[in-house]
Order: C-alpha cells, then sequence, then structure tokens
C-alpha cells in the first residue's frame, strides 16, 4: 500500500513525475478485493452495486494501469481514462501544477493517452473486482468528434461497467462546444445508438463542467432527460480563478481542481439535481477532502462520490477516513445512504454563486 509517508516524499517531486511513480507503484500491488466496509456505505446506481460511495475519478487512471488495485486502496470504484481512439502525446510539459497554499491542482494535460487499443487490451484483461468505468473522449486533430466517442462505446462497452462521455475538459480546444444543445443531442442519439448495437450495453454517463451558465444547464439536464442517459457527473475541473486563490501558479492555464472547486462544483451538483427530478442518479465530484465534504455532495445529490486533487495533499489514508466519517454520519443519524441524497439541494441550488 503506498503510504501516507510516501505520498508525502512523493510530493517533493514534480507533479507529473510523482504522479508516474506512483502508477508504477500501483502496478506492483497485489489484485486484491478491498477489505469489507460499513454496510451502511453499500449502494446501487445505474443498475450497478458499490461496495462504499467513494471513486477514484477520471485523470488518474488514463491509460487503464492501475484499475485492478484501486479496491485495495478502499475505493468502491475507479473510473479509468479520459481515453481517444488514437493515443495523443497531450500538450508540451509542465502541464499540471500544485497549488499548495490552496490545496488545489491547476492541469493542462490535453488527454494526453494510449488510445483505445492499447488501454482495451489490459481491461480485456480485468481481474472483475470494484466497479471500472471507462470515459471516452475526441482525439485533439479529429475531423468527427462525435465519431470519436461512438468509436469509444463500441471499443469499451463489452468491457467496462460504465461508460462516461467527456464534454467538460477544458484542454481540448473546442470540446466544451459540445455542450451546447444541438451539438449535445447529435452526440447522445449517437453514442446510445452505438450503445444499444453493442453485445452488452453499460450504463451511459454524461460528464459536465463547472463553468455552464444556469441557462446552459437548463439545456444540458433537458437534453439528457430527453435521450434517456443513465446518469450525469457533475463535475469537471474549472477554467474560473476564485479570487480567493493565494498561489502564485494561479494564473497558469488550464483546468482548476481541489479544495477551491468544492463551492462552485457542489453548487451545479444541486442545481443539476433540482432540475433532473429523480430521473438518474448522479456522481458528485469537485474538492471533496475529507468526511464533511463528502457528506455535503451527498445532501446536494449526489448518490456517488469521486475524488481525485485531494489525493495528492492527504495521501490514500484519506479514502478510509472519508468512509468511516460518513459511516459514523449515517449511524449518528439511524439514515441510510439514499436517505440524505439530495436533501440539502433546494437551499445549496439558491446560495449567492
Ligand atoms: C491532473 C488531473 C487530470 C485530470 N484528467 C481528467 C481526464 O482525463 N478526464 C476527465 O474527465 N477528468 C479529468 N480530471 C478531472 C477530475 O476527474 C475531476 O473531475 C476534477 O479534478 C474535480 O475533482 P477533484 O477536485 O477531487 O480533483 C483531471 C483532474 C486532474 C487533477
Amino acid at each position: 500500500m503506498i503510504s501516507d509517508l510516501t505520498a508525502a516524499a512523493l510530493r517533493g517531486l514534480d507533479p507529473e513525475t510523482a504522479h508516474r511513480a506512483t502508477i508504477a507503484a500501483l502496478r506492483l500491488l497485489p489484485k486484491v478485493a478491498a477489505s469489507v466496509d460499513d454496510a451502511r456505505l453499500e449502494t446501487r446506481a445505474f443498475g450497478l452495486s458499490f461496495d462504499n460511495p467513494v471513486g477514484l475519478a477520471a485523470g488518474f487512471d488514463k491509460n487503464a494501469e492501475v484499475f485492478d488495485a484501486t479496491p485495495g486502496l478502499g475505493f468502491g470504484f475507479v473510473e479509468v481514462g479520459t481515453l481517444t481512439p488514437l493515443p495523443q502525446p497531450g500538450n508540451p510539459r509542465p502541464r499540471v501544477f500544485r497549488l499548495l497554499e490552496d490545496r488545489a491542482v491547476i492541469n493542462r494535460y490535453g488527454f494526453n493517452n494510449v488510445g483505445h487499443a492499447s488501454a482495451l487490451e489490459r481491461l480485456s484483461r480485468r481481474a472483475r473486482i470494484g466497479v471500472v468505468g471507462v470515459n471516452v473522449g475526441a482525439n485533439k486533430d479529429s475531423a468527427d468528434r462525435i465519431a470519436d466517442y461512438v468509436a469509444g462505446v463500441k471499443t469499451f462497452a463489452a468491457v467496462a461497467d460504465y461508460l462516461t462521455i467527456n464534454v467538460s475538459s477544458p484542454n481540448t480546444p473546442g470540446l466544451r462546444d459540445l455542450q451546447e444543445a444541438s451539438a449535445l443531442r447529435e452526440l447522445l442519439a449517437r453514442a446510445l445508438a452505438a450503445r444499444e448495437s453493442a453485445a452488452r450495453r453499460p450504463p451511459l454517463l454524461l460528464k459536465i463542467a463547472p463553468d455552464v451558465k444556469l441557462e446552459e444547464l437548463d439545456e444540458i439536464v433537458r437534453v439528457a432527460r430527453d435521450a434517456k442517459i443513465d446518469g450525469m457527473i457533475v463535475s469537471n475541473t474549472t477554467i474560473s480563478r476564485p479570487e480567493t486563490l493565494r498561489s502564485n501558479l494561479a494564473k497558469q492555464a488550464g483546468g482548476l481542481s481541489g479544495r477551491p472547486l468544492f463551492a462552485l462544483s457542489t453548487q451545479r451538483l444541486a442545481q443539476t439535481y433540482l432540475r433532473i427530478e429523480g430521473q438518474f442518479p448522479l456522481i458528485g465530484v469537485g474538492g471533496i477532502d475529507g468526511p464533511e465534504a463528502a457528506f455535503a455532495k451527498l445532501e446536494a445529490g449526489a448518490s456517488l462520490l469521486q475524488l481525485y486533487s485531494a489525493l495528492v495533499f492527504e495521501g490514500p489514508g484519506l479514502i478510509q477516513r472519508i468512509k468511516e466519517g460518513l459511516a459514523a454520519r449515517l449511524a449518528a443519524e439511524g439514515a441510510k445512504l439514499a436517505t440524505v441524497v439530495g436533501r440539502q439541494a433546494a437551499e445549496i441550488a439558491a446560495r449567492p454563486g
């Protein structure tokens, strides 16, 4: 197990090198099932069962190299990717920055990944422990971006427990335009048609940016509901820069994640939850760095959670702390996880933005 001490040592390296070292270490771990979680944390969503609701967000295991090791770290699920049809190098280095004082990360990786074929080869040999989602995107130079998503659905339907259509990365120019209603309608129709014609039909989720305006969110949810997708993930990183940021790296271009993303992403989550009216579940992601933040995401409307940035600062001990805190809070209230989902959504949605 990569200890929190090792995590501290890795912080001495530049962030991309530290990340690569962590992936290399995780590849060496035995593929074990997680230790048993508190029964209060068990949950179901999209027709899948989860031992606990805490997932590893997309971007950590971009190339589907360490998904079998993540249950052993305590995660209830993992989302690999973003994967594009062809391998691509992404943007020049440096392209990821730790904002230590702000407990935040800025990245402008630009979908560096090994491409579909290489990831599929590894996913085909899955140990079938834990829940593994596959997040798909489009190549930067693609002539038909929607066709890239369709290819992702076709390629990974056989091996993914769920699929995520990622139209929300800020680091591929123009990608987020696919969130606009008419483009999104076409994208979801073609992606769902591809899923229907596959032999296995995993649930299909849409991951959105926190930077969409409320009128845009109205449209996105309307299109998503009409198309009958299975869920949404709220949210990706933000291109906004809260005034509270103190680090001198805050002006770096890219998507901001971690603690300063929490308020914005949680409000968008609550606003999405209210618009969904129970049609499908949501995954809440953005700035979860402890049990309080995790519980607040559930109350804002998330049935499942994901995190990434806080791992950089806290190490993997964070996962156990979150799970213990959530279980204790549910026990104290005598509540089931599902009953707290969305109960504060109206209040959080209405906070001044
Ligand atoms: C270094 C880095 C790389 C990321 N890469 C991806 C990606 O390839 N695809 C994606 O959908 N999200 C990606 N994300 C976004 C995360 O999945 C998540 O939505 C976001 O970081 C907010 O969660 P957090 O505050 O817990 O990090 C990335 C985030 C980081 C920090």
